[in-house]
């Protein structure tokens, strides 16, 4: 009789045990899950567009697993490049089939523009970022702000959507870098 007790107490003991293991597991993922969206969620809602923040961050899965805003701005400056890279592909694109002299000129005109963008970022804009001169790399990211404007102001409403969307990602990053700067 008591050996079964003893035995029934352990089966019991163990499976209490379990379950606050495996409690614990759900806690520690939901906990996480939460701090990731909250991090891009929280520090979005500090730039001037947060909705084109947010969405392209999230979309990107190198953002969900960061876990400060100096790991998501350093993707988000990564994004953005790469954003810029696809619109001198489409301006390029589309310059090559116009037949259009002076359109071909403005699509040529900001193919160019946002290569100045992309390169400007990625080979000024990062190393000041990385040394920690957020001020710096801020001045480097608003570069993109004005290639886009500038597109914009050749009347180009071709890709007005992929260009405001990026002037709009531009302005949020800028954001971010006051906000590094700030801390
Ligand atoms: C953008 O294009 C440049 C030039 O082709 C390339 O060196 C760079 O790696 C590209 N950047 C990204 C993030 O795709
Ligand atoms: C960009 O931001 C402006 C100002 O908030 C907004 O009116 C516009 O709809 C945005 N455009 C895109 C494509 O995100």
């Amino acid at each position: 009789m008591n050996m079964v007790y003893s035995y029934l107490s352990l089966f019991v003991f163990s499976i209490v045990i379990h379950l606050l293991l495996i409690h614990h597991q759900n806690t520690v993922i939901a906990t996480d899950y939460s701090n990731d969206v909250s991090l891009i969620t929280k520090s979005c809602s500090g730039t001037e567009v947060p909705s084109v923040c947010t969405s392209i961050l999230e979309a990107d899965p190198r953002s969900t697993a960061t876990t400060n805003l100096k790991w998501l701005s350093r993707v988000g400056i990564d994004i953005l490049c790469k954003k810029a890279n696809e619109t001198i592909s489409i301006f390029k694109k589309a310059a090559e089939s116009e037949t259009d002299p002076s359109l071909k000129q403005n699509l040529e005109f900001c193919g160019r523009i946002f290569g100045d963008c992309s390169y400007v970022v990625q080979h000024e804009g990062i190393p000041y970022f990385e040394s920690g001169d957020y001020k710096s790399a801020k001045m480097e990211i608003y570069t993109c702000c004005v290639t886009a404007s500038d597109c914009q102001d050749t009347g180009i409403k071709l890709f007005s959507k992929e260009v405001q969307t990026l002037y709009n990602f531009s302005v949020d990053m800028t954001n971010f870098m006051d906000m590094l700067s700030s801390n």
